[in-house]
């Protein structure tokens, strides 16, 4: 537990389920207040919200489209009205579409980068500009994924946000370092969550997928969050601009494990 994280509030979004879903109990656990957004899983946004209560912390849900300048300002008018302040921004909603090059329809690739990329612009963006105008120390934390190193064929569009999303990160926390706001992103590998149910479903995917990973095991929710806590942390106060990698050592080339090459 990171004491300087109580009372501290935040927004997360695509909070119903998944990695959002823990980050938001982790930091209900730390004594936080959440904004927790949603799509369309309201249920899933409730739960979440019930499980941070049931922590200590405090939450609300609000749906909104993170693909727009309006969905975003109604979860930072959501923090002020209920939480009277933000302190740190995750943006954690995220989508993939599977699809190689050739059947890779515009319509499909717009999809995942207003999500995965146009979502993370804006959310900063909202944040920035609050903690900026109110001469208020900031945390931004961006959920990219090991495809922003590791090329992924049939997600190209995925691939592509992810990259420019490490880029964007490295990009502001610069143009803030100096301003009192930290950006930092978290770089998961395979966890178990319902982007990933289908594929863990089928033994034989499932096990490609472990073939991949060094430490030999999916990765849970809890441990990415574990990540989002530290970074948002003062624990971490001299960090900015990293990619963590949080992926069981998939991104440390595991074709290579046993001397090859
Ligand atoms: C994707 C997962 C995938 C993992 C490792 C993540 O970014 O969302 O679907 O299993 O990367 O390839």
């Amino acid at each position: 537990m990171y004491k300087d994280l109580e009372n501290k509030v935040a927004v997360i979004t695509g909070g119903s389920k998944g990695i959002g879903n823990a980050i938001a109990e982790r930091f209900g656990q730390e004594g936080m207040s959440v904004v927790i957004n949603y799509n369309s899983d309201e249920k899933g946004a409730q739960e979440a919200a019930d499980n941070v209560k049931a922590q200590g912390g405090q939450a609300v849900i609000v749906k909104a489209d993170i693909s727009t300048e309006e969905g975003n300002q109604a979860l930072l008018d959501a923090a002020i009205e209920h939480f009277g302040k933000l302190d740190v921004w995750v943006n954690n909603a995220g989508m993939e579409i599977k699809a190689p090059l050739t059947e890779m329809t515009l319509k499909d690739w717009n999809k995942v980068i207003s999500i995965d990329e146009t979502g993370v612009f804006l959310g900063s963006r909202t944040a920035v500009k609050y903690f900026t105008e109110n001469d208020h120390q900031g945390n931004i934390i961006n959920m990219s994924s090991v495809h922003q190193q590791i090329p992924w064929p049939t997600f190209a569009s995925y691939a592509a946000a992810k990259g420019g999303v490490k880029l964007f990160t490295e990009t502001i926390a610069m143009e803030y370092a100096n301003k009192n706001i930290r950006v930092n992103s978290i770089g998961p590998g395979a966890i178990n969550t319902p982007i990933n149910a289908k594929k863990f479903a089928d033994k034989a995917q499932y096990e490609k997928t472990v073939s991949l990973i060094p430490m030999d095991r999916i990765g849970k929710p809890e441990e990415v969050a574990a990540g989002a806590a530290w970074l948002a942390s003062d624990q971490s106060s001299y960090v900015t601009g990293i990619t963590l990698f949080i992926d069981g050592g998939m991104t440390l080339y595991p074709g290579f494990k046993n001397g090859e090459g």
